[in-house]
């Protein structure tokens, strides 16, 4: 039985900002109230003709991801690609990134757990190390939500916390035997499935029904009542998040016989500041001990983890030897935390 390590991090997010006051001259909301409830201060949008999507926001992370590793395209011997945001319906990320990036006919495989997406990937990726069957795994969460958000106000709850970017980890065998991905933790509840959700496209929404209702409504504006908009049971799901988040983290330390305060970084995924300070207060966490940058770039979903890894990482704030735990909760309602010894 091997072990598995991070050995290589890398991020992109494009580079149009979008400020709360931005998204204020399309809908009815303000900075204040963002700020307030979210902690965001601004986030980043692709912008129509700036050649990204999420598959090639994902090269781009995982090409610095790479580099960092010491690896070539060539040695990476599988994909596992997070996202709720593909560039097409099928085939997912995955056998783009292995097309662009010229690998090898290596599996990809894609993960759609939502904002839980990277731990789920982490953790397919950390089973296959161990198992002895793959060396190396390249391992992506990449998100494109602006092309799928409704920016009027009927959305503002959900539209105003999503951003755009990409993070990815190269997931490799532990050949120095020392430290690595611990364990990993992995959850859901499907009965919450409508309370963070998007419905269409889908074997329910398939365009001509779409198209045939609404002529049958003789409705013009589709958006009315057809659910390509994602919907969000704002308050259900903070309430669920921030018990979840703690849940999951505490079975994480217990399974490795550690304690909250062995813990040097945690990398919560950065749904909402409000959440993150949460989970810290109720852990008795310090400030140095959790990173969040949700202030810069929203929610990113799938790739917010490996972005706010990767940043904390490159700050120095993650060395070796350090107690880092990942921890993820978002649609499905899916969780899932990661502890890993740098
Ligand atoms: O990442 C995956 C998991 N997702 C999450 O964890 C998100 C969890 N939920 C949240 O982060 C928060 O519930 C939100 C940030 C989405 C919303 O904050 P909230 O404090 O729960 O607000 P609310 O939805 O209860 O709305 C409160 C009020 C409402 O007005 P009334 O009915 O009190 O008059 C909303 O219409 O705030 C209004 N509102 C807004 N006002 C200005 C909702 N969104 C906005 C907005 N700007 N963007």
């Amino acid at each position: 039985m091997y072990t598995s390590k991070i050995t290589g991090l890398g991020y992109y997010v494009p580079e149009n900002v979008v400020t709360n006051d931005d998204l204020s001259k399309l809908m009815d909301t303000n900075d204040a109230w963002i700020q307030e409830r979210t902690g965001i201060k601004e986030r980043r949008h692709i912008k129509k003709g700036d050649g990204n999507s999420t598959s090639v926001m994902a090269v781009k992370a995982s090409t610095i991801a790479l580099e960092r590793a010491n690896l070539k395209p060539k040695d990476i011997d599988m994909i596992v690609f997070a996202t709720l945001s593909p560039d097409m319906y099928f085939p997912g990320g995955g056998v783009e990134v292995q097309e662009a990036m010229g690998m090898r006919t290596i599996p990809a495989l894609d993960v759609r757990n939502q904002c839980s997406g990277f731990v789920y990937a982490l953790s397919v990726a950390d089973q296959f190390v161990k198992t002895g069957m793959y060396k190396n795994i390249l391992v992506i969460g990449s998100e494109n939500h602006s092309g799928g958000l409704d920016f009027t106000t009927r959305s503002r709850n959900v539209t105003v916390i999503f951003g755009d970017g990409a993070g990815a980890a190269v997931v490799s065998r532990n050949e120095t035997g020392k430290g690595g991905i611990l364990s990993t933790h992995l959850h859901s509840e499907g009965k919450h499935k409508n309370e963070l959700s998007l419905k269409g496209p889908s074997t329910e929404y398939w365009v001509p029904q779409i198209i045939a209702e609404n002529l049958r409504k003789g409705q013009t504006d589709q958006q009315e009542n057809i659910p390509y908009y994602p919907v969000m049971n704002g308050q259900f799901v903070f309430k669920h998040a921030i018990v979840r988040f703690s849940e999951v983290i505490k079975e994480g330390l217990e399974a490795n016989n550690l304690e909250v305060k062995d813990i040097d970084m945690l990398i919560p995924h950065q749904a909402n500041l409000r959440i993150s300070q949460f989970v810290q207060h109720k852990l008795k966490l310090t400030d140095d001990q959790v990173f969040n940058n949700i202030q810069k770039y929203g929610n990113t979903t799938a790739a917010s983890i490996p972005i706010a890894l990767t940043e904390a990482w490159e700050e120095g704030k993650i060395k070796e030897g350090d107690l880092v735990v990942l921890a993820a909760f978002g649609s499905g309602f899916t969780w899932g935390s990661a502890i890993i010894r740098w």
